[in-house]
Formats: C-alpha cells, structure tokens, sequence
C-alpha cells in the first residue's frame, strides 16, 4: 500500500468487529423512532441487519462487497420520503459519534451516504 494513502474509512472505524456493533446499535435507534419504525415493521431484522453491515462495509471502503439487489429497487415503493432519509442518517451519525470518531470522518461517512438518497426516495432509478 502507498504510506501516503490513508487507510479506508472502514478501517479508520476499527473494521468488522466494530461496524457490526454500531450497525446493531445504529438499528436499535431507528427501530425506537416513532417516524421510522413502521417502515421494518414486515421485515426480518436478522437478515436486514446482515444485508446492511455488508452494504455499509463496502460504502466505507470495508472489505466486503455488497451483492444484493439494486438499492433503488430494494427501497422501490416504501413511500421513503427525504426527511425520513435524513432522519436515518441522522441516527446513524449519531451512533458513531457515540463510537468516539471524528467529526471530519463522520461528515466523510455522511458524505458517502448521502450519495445513495436519491436511489433510496425513488427519485432516479
Ligand atoms: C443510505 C441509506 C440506506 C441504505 C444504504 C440502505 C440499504 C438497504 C439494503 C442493502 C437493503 C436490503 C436490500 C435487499 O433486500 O437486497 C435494504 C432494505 C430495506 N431498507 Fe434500506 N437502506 C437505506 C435507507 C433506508 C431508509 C431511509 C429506510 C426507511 C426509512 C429503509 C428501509 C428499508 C426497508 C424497510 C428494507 C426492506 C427489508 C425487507 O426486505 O423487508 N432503508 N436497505
């Protein structure tokens, strides 16, 4: 690896270990918000916290790559408005705050996730 190129931020957030817990964590919060939590009333928590661990590793440059269905056909029809989008964000910011990183890596990790907010609202596919 080039020692001037930074580790991935994956890595930066103490990698596998530590993105499954604030992936576990970050969906205990959406599932206590009152705006969010009737969207993952049908779904299977077990599987949904798997798919998403593995889809938040390769957005922050982890080691797994993510092989499910597109994330605009995933989201397609859930009503997924952008403040909902905001507020999921929001709740995730705030969990890895609460693993002590950075604020210059947590506008990095927002950043990054916000890139997805058009596929996610239905507005392109
Ligand atoms: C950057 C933001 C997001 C990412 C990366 C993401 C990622 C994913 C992934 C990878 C899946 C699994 C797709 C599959 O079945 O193959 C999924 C499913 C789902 N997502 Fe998201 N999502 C995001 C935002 C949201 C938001 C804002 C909501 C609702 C407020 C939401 C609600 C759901 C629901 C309800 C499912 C369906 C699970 C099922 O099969 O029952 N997602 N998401």
């Amino acid at each position: 690896m080039n020692t001037t190129q930074k580790p991935s931020l994956y890595d930066r957030l103490g990698g596998e270990m530590v993105i499954e817990a604030i992936t576990k964590a970050f969906y205990d919060r959406v599932l206590k918000d009152p705006e969010l939590k009737a969207f993952f009333a049908q779904t299977d928590m077990a599987r949904q916290v798997n798919m998403q661990r593995g889809f938040l590793s390769a957005a922050l440059g982890g080691p797994m790559v993510y092989s499910g269905k597109s994330l605009a056909h995933a989201h397609q029809g859930m009503g997924i408005k952008t403040q909902h989008f905001a507020l999921f964000v929001q709740h995730f910011l705030d969990t890895i705050r609460e693993y002590g990183v950075s604020e210059e890596e947590a506008d990095e990790v927002i950043g990054r996730l916000n890139t997805y907010s058009n596929e996610i609202t239905g507005k392109s596919y």
